[in-house]
């Protein structure tokens, strides 16, 4: 591995806190390309860059632990199946990533068929240094701004909203974040959008050493872009990133809700899944979140009262644009025993279905609280419903457990 003179250590460094990202890193499978590359991104003095060994298997192992540059150069060279890795390399890299194949066969379907994964360029080799120069051009953007990025999809926002007060609205936000950063390996962001009351680091145990980052960047949307959050949010884990604030109730706030709109617009560049537990007392802001977010999910109980309210609420969910969805979660199933409302009946009454149900059990949050860990890291049936419905959300399937008599027909 080489990195650019004066940058020793700083791609490890930076993995470690996850703060900053390389402009171009590239992964080359043989000595002379590598030296080639390394040649244009010192003559081009691309500061932030780093030309690696390895090819793309070691770049989709390298990033999946890591952040992603903002383009990326791959070898595919003695790669088995290259098409497939480049596949893999869209699901490990943050969105919004160009990408340049480097590869030794000149073959035409091999090349239609990465530019279909949404590869940027293709150049076969031996490298030259005109053909590096130019192909890292294309992808840093001076050259074509429109090139695209390997995954054309922005990253997902995703709302939880509770229809009332208690249903489980922070738990469900806070879970699911934990769920898709630690079980499914997605980079994701949570933002705790109740800046006075939010618990969702209480919930996951982190601590905000006072941050006031989410606050700072609603007052002020002309601060935020990719360096301002850098710093303003915290880090759990890989993968797990928290936006939040601490403020003090009698801190007057001047929050801004045209913030909301530039600020998801540079979080659905970094993060797969942008998870939002927001209160309910603040109009506009719930108004404004929920029609930015690609899937909103309410939280209600089987009370009368969260029913009454998530009918409320459909008059700002209904009508979902092209690409948004609603999903009905109904937590603390079983909470009222027998007299409470069947599920037949609460749907029909909301008028839309439900499509998770995660079951009352203390025992599984007083056990999570015991061990200092979240409910989705535990054992239990809470855990195995957050599963459900990550999975629903991503559209990766959970093998269902079967019963031991059921695999013995
Ligand atoms: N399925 C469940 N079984 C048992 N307890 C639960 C369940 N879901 C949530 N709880 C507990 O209920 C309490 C309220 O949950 P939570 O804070 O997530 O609700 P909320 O809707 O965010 O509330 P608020 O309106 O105050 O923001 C918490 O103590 C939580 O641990
Ligand atoms: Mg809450």
């Amino acid at each position: 591995m080489s990195i650019l003179p004066g940058r020793q250590g700083a791609l490890e460094s930076a993995h470690g806190t996850g703060k900053g990202r390389e402009r171009f890193t590239a992964f080359l499978s043989d000595p002379q390309s590598e030296q080639t590359v390394q040649q244009c991104v010192t003559e081009m003095a691309l500061s932030f860059s780093s030309v690696h060994s390895g090819g793309i298997l070691r770049a989709n192992a390298h990033l999946e632990k890591s952040r992603s540059p903002m383009a990326l150069m791959v070898d595919i060279s003695n790669t088995e199946l290259p098409v497939n890795e480049v596949h893999r390399l869209a699901e490990v890299c943050e969105p919004g990533v160009s990408v340049v194949v480097v590869g030794d066969r000149n073959d035409v379907g091999l090349y239609r068929d990465l530019i279909r994964a949404g590869v940027s360029d293709y150049i076969v080799k031996p490298l030259t240094r005109s053909l590096v120069q130019s192909a890292i051009d294309t992808v840093l953007g001076s050259a074509s701004p429109g090139t695209t990025p390997l995954s054309q999809k922005s990253g997902r926002v995703v709302t939880v909203v509770g229809a009332r007060g208690g249903v489980g609205a922070t738990t469900v936000a806070s879970n699911l974040a934990w769920y898709l950063a630690n079980k499914e390996s997605r980079r994701v962001c949570l933002v705790d959008l109740d800046v006075h009351y939010g618990d969702c680091a209480l919930t996951l145990d982190i601590k905000l050493d006072g941050s006031a980052g989410l606050r700072e960047a609603l007052e002020s949307p002309t601060r935020i872009d990719d360096l301002f959050l850098d710093r303003a949010m915290v880090r759990s884990g890989d993968r797990l990133f928290l936006l939040s604030s601490e403020e003090k109730l009698e801190s007057p706030l001047r929050l801004d809700p045209a913030a909301l709109a530039p600020l998801f617009e540079v979080l659905r560049k970094q993060f797969h899944y942008v998870v939002v537990d927001i209160p309910r007392d603040n109009g506009t802001f719930l108004h404004q979140m929920l029609d930015l977010s690609t899937t909103r999910v309410v939280v209600l109980d089987q009370t009368a009262r969260a029913i009454r309210d998530t009918l409320r609420l459909r008059t700002i969910i209904d009508a979902p644009h092209l690409g948004q969805r609603n999903l009905v979660v109904l937590n603390r199933l079983g909470e009222g025993g027998k007299s409470e409302i069947g599920l037949a009946t609460l749907a029909d009454t909301i008028g839309m279905p439900v499509d998770a149900t995660i079951a009352y059990h203390p025992k599984s949050v007083i056990a999570a609280a015991n061990a200092g860990r979240p409910i989705a890291g535990e054992k239990g049936p809470i855990a195995a419903s957050i599963a459900n419905l990550a999975s629903e959300m991503s559209g990766r399937h959970v093998a269902q457990r079967r019963p031991f008599w059921s695999r013995l027909k």
